[in-house]
């Protein structure tokens, strides 16, 4: 099977509403293609509703375009990530679309690779931007929504258990050469996530990262011609 076909495999057996995430929300950053868009489609076939977001408008319309016409449940968001105020537009628009929010995913994210007397402060803050703080972002505007939501849940007896995953990188925990600024980042993730495993378990949401080794996506590969590039804050970023 084709990498097409295994993206369509996960979703054109339709989505069943009363599977296992039926009644739960699910944010997934950068999941216009790659390792986002088959989260995205694996949590919406077990029923999650699906907020997406992603830099890239038809890749993401795609991505919502599939759920949606599966039958499932899927509203996207349009943006940076790294964007002042685009953590509390992506909680925001989870609620008011599908009325919670119980499952983070971020994911969303590329690299920019040199040596490091290569290195520029740029491309060291657009490593921590997208891979820490973004993040951070994202799950300081979702506790700021947990705080009030989890003890009104309880108050009616519900106690529901939540999920984030953080996406990280073996090149976090091992190290890479050329990926000084995104080994940082990616390591700065882990260190998020153990400190919320901790600070979240009394509101009963697990908090884990995940750290792939090398993934066949954009992000790996190789290019013939012209490198394919995304553009974030104005600048041409080489993602392949
Ligand atoms: N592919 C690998 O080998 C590998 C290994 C370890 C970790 N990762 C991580 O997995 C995640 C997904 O990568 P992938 O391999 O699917 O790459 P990909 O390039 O195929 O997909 C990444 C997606 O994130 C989106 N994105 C990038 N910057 C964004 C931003 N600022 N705001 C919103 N969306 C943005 C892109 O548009 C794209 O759709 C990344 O965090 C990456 O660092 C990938």
């Amino acid at each position: 099977m084709g990498h097409d076909d295994a993206v369509q495999a996960n979703i054109t057996k339709g989505v069943d509403v009363n599977r296992k995430l039926s009644q739960r929300t699910a944010l997934v950053t950068g999941a216009g293609q790659g390792i986002g868009r088959e989260i995205a489609l694996k949590l919406a076939s077990e029923g999650a509703n699906l907020l997406a977001n992603d830099l890239d408008e038809s890749n993401l319309n795609a991505t919502v375009a599939l759920i949606n016409e599966a039958g499932g449940n899927a509203a996207a968001v349009l943006g940076d990530v790294t964007a002042d105020g685009m953590a509390e537009t992506l909680v925001d628009a989870a609620l008011s679309n599908f009325a919670g929010l119980h499952i983070i995913v971020n994911n969303a994210g590329y690299i920019w690779n040199s040596a490091i007397h290569n290195h520029s402060d740029e491309q060291w803050d657009a490593m921590l931007d997208i891979h820490a703080k973004a993040p951070f972002r994202i799950l300081r505007a979702a506790g700021r929504y947990f705080r009030d939501q989890v003890p009104a849940e309880r108050a009616r007896g519900e106690n529901l258990c939540r999920k984030v995953v953080n996406i990280s990188s073996v090149s976090g925990v091992l190290g890479a050469a050329t990926q000084a600024s995104y080994a940082a980042g990616k390591m700065a993730i882990v260190g998020l996530t153990n400190a919320l495993a901790q600070e979240w378990g009394r509101w009963n949401i697990t908090v884990n990262a995940v750290a792939f080794g090398p993934i066949d996506t954009r992000l790996i590969q190789e290019y013939e011609d012209t490198p394919k590039r995304i553009e974030i804050k104005g600048r041409q970023h080489r993602v392949a």
